[in-house]
């Protein structure tokens, strides 16, 4: 029965990291649900994500939100062709919840299970539609994908699927951690980047001159350690008063100062491989200074931009099922001994030395 499979749509399951998330989506793209419990009152006072309490969590949330979503998509089992869920790379607790929902839902129904890379989902999200968003026609592979999260700062080159390779990436912080880093030393919250872009709309980006590491370096890398440092020491220069007056401004300033970066170093892939797409996925392609500038560079350089819709920026299942049902097509399943990682597998990315 296998055999003569059409997978035309699956149900997808994503735990990573603090995200519940559940999707049905079709062969082309065409989201037809996806649910989502984010779990940032469990973890904001504790000003990150708790791993333990992350798993406890994807534990409530998964089975009724999988619910949910097959009867927000008017779907039932039957109309399935099989499971697709994200086996790595995130927290290990995090992922075995959903690791263990799909392997049995898929043994207890008989569809067949597809294990996808977290990133991988990202980079693959300029192809998810709905009746809000499409991606313009032009938009295709190759593309330049800009991975921004919490955990990664990754520059690829999106030959096809299955076919990434790491132009650069960032060699200390990811950019969401810099946003929530700056955050927390400010006494914003979390998660922070919300916060920060959120203020920054009251601000002067130009107030603060923060630093812009490895702009003129020839690399493709991203460093965003010394620009936290800089801003420590400038919030220790301020007294309380003067911080809460100038807090806008430095959260103006702060985020200028990554997404000039993020830009420049678009800038530099673009000359460097000649391909004139770009998408930007992860939860830091939310933030709106950055997918207003991201719109006009994509306008100055002659360059097709797509920064997709928030629910599939952040963490969403959407993106796993797109790209599982792709490798279910290609006749790709989970081996039966399938575990989480909290690393990518060695064959998952290329590296640019190898282009
Ligand atoms: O992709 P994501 O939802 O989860 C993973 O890390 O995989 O990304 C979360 C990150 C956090 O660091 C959060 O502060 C950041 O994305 N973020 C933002 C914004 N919304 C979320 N950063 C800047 N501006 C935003 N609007
Ligand atoms: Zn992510």
């Amino acid at each position: 029965m296998e055999g003569t499979a059409k997978f035309d749509r699956v149900l997808a399951i994503e735990t990573s990291c603090d995200d519940t998330s559940a999707a049905v989506i079709s062969a082309d793209g065409y989201v037809e649900a996806v649910c989502s419990a984010n779990q940032d009152l469990a973890h904001e006072p504790f000003g990150g994500v708790v791993p333990e309490i992350a798993s406890r969590n994807h534990t409530l949330n998964v089975l009724p939100l999988i619910e949910e979503t097959l009867k927000r998509s008017g779907r039932s089992w039957s109309d399935l062709d099989g499971i697709a869920v994200t086996s790595r790379p995130g927290l290990v607790g995090s992922l075995l919840v959903g690791l263990v929902t799909a392997k049995s839902l898929a043994l207890a129904k008989g569809l067949p299970l597809v294990a996808v890379n977290h990133l991988e989902g990202h980079l693959l999200a300029g192809f998810l539609r709905d009746e809000s968003f499409a991606a313009p026609a032009e938009f295709g592979y190759p593309y330049l994908g800009l991975a921004i999260s919490g955990g990664h700062t990754h520059l690829f080159l999106v030959k096809g699927l299955g076919d990434y390779t790491v132009l650069g990436q960032t060699v200390d912080d990811a950019a969401g951690e810099a946003f929530d880093k700056f955050a927390k030393m400010a006494g914003l919250g979390f998660p922070g980047g919300v916060q920060v872009d959120k203020l920054s709309r009251e601000g002067d980006p130009q107030s603060y001159q923060f630093p812009r590491a490895l702009i003129h370096e020839d690399n493709l890398n991203f460093s965003f350690s010394g620009l936290k440092t800089a801003a420590q020491n400038q919030l220790q220069k301020m007294t309380l008063a003067e911080r809460k007056q100038q807090l806008p401004s430095l959260c103006a300033s702060y985020q200028e100062a990554i997404v000039e970066v993020l830009l420049h170093k678009l800038t530099k892939a673009v000359a460097s491989t000649g391909v004139r797409c770009a998408l930007l996925t992860g939860g830091v392609s939310a933030n709106s200074r950055l997918r207003a500038q991201a719109e006009v560079w994509g306008r100055t350089h002659g360059v097709t931009v797509v920064v997709p819709p928030l629910r599939y920026c952040t963490d969403n299942a959407a993106m796993i099922g797109f790209a599982g049902i792709q490798r279910l097509r290609r006749g790709e399943r989970a081996a039966e001994d399938l575990g989480p990682s909290p690393r990518p597998y060695p064959d998952d990315f290329k590296y640019s030395d190898e282009l």
